[in-house]
């Protein structure tokens, strides 16, 4: 498998850390040029630190992180701590994680690692809102069209939304970051709820992490109970969607999903709908296709190679 150089954007949070981890144990599919991290789910400074704690747990310090955005493009910030816990990790031990962050901002590294390498070499994946992307598509449009795979979690469409009626997260959480994204031409694979319910974090499956006797499998199995705890206690679901792991699954198994090209919008005026995503199949033309929208997810298939990566010394 040649290397992926690859950028991981997110705001850890409990499944962007598994995303992290699955990612950190993938040496031989990806040359992780950066963590960026975003303010989302909790602050911005906690989320950095955060990245900082699951690379030292996962001993790939030599991985920069770049602390990116602390607040939307527009809207006030809106966390998700009640999912994720107060530090953002559930009940992992929070401590100073001894590497520091890099010095400068996320979107200014995003601009420069993708502009500095051959067009199309970097990837990116983001769990978390756009922000820091939005910010380097406006400091460098050119961005746009040298990147190359880029993967996001965020939107719904048949699902419904996740943090209003209409609105997943990610997208509800910074509409105007993810406009300018979706109209930007990188042409993003995008896992919206449609697809990352389809990979559930059931009580067998987390029960097959915790057997896994290495660090990034005790911690993702830890990871993973709360997030069982937090969502049965929130939303009555005994099996929670594992989101933003689906994206780094993408990138190292495409095979395990199913996409077709849609033109994606997202509703940035109405306060009922803010972040809705309208998801569009009938293309008069594929070629005018703004994104790929995964429809369908195989969630053993996603289970069985987190399972065998963080299995992985
Ligand atoms: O809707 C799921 C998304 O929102 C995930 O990225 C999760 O981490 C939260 O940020
Ligand atoms: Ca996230």
């Amino acid at each position: 498998m040649t290397r992926a150089a690859l950028i991981i954007d997110c705001d850890p949070g409990v499944d962007d850390a598994v995303a992290l981890f699955l990612a950190f144990a993938s040496p031989d599919a990806f040359d992780i040029l950066a963590v960026t991290t975003v303010g989302g789910n909790v602050d911005a400074m906690s989320t950095a630190r955060n990245a900082r704690i699951v690379r030292q747990m996962a001993g790939r310090e030599e991985v920069p992180v770049f602390v990116g955005a602390a607040a939307p493009l527009v809207r006030p910030p809106i966390a998700a701590s009640h999912f994720h816990g107060e530090s953002g990790l559930g009940s992992l031990p929070i401590f100073e994680p001894a590497a520091p962050a890099a010095p400068g901002d996320a979107a200014s590294a995003i601009v420069e690692m993708v502009m500095s390498r051959a067009p199309g070499s970097v990837s990116l994946a983001v769990t978390g809102p756009m922000t820091n992307l939005a910010l380097a598509l406006r400091m460098q449009p050119a961005v746009a069209r040298r990147l190359g795979p880029v993967v996001a979690m965020g939107g719904a469409r048949s699902e419904g939304g996740n943090i209003t009626a209409s609105a997943e997260y990610n997208i509800h959480a910074d509409p105007h970051a993810a406009d300018i994204v979706f109209r930007s031409g990188c042409r993003p694979t995008v896992l919206g709820l449609d697809a990352t319910h389809q990979v559930r974090a059931t009580p067998e499956r987390v029960a097959a992490i915790a057997g896994i006797d290495t660090v990034p499998g005790r911690a993702v199995a830890s990871l993973l109970e709360f997030c069982a705890r937090t969502q049965e206690a929130l939303v009555g679901w005994d099996s929670p969607p594992l989101h933003d792991p689906c994206t780094i699954a993408w990138l190292l198994a495409p095979q395990l999903f199913e996409a077709a090209p849609v033109q994606l919008r997202v509703e940035t005026d109405s306060p009922l709908t803010m972040g809705h995503t309208a998801v569009e199949f009938r293309l008069p033309d594929p070629a005018k296709a703004t994104a790929q929208w995964v429809t369908k997810a195989n969630g053993d298939g996603v289970f069985a190679l987190l399972a065998d990566r963080l299995a992985r010394r």
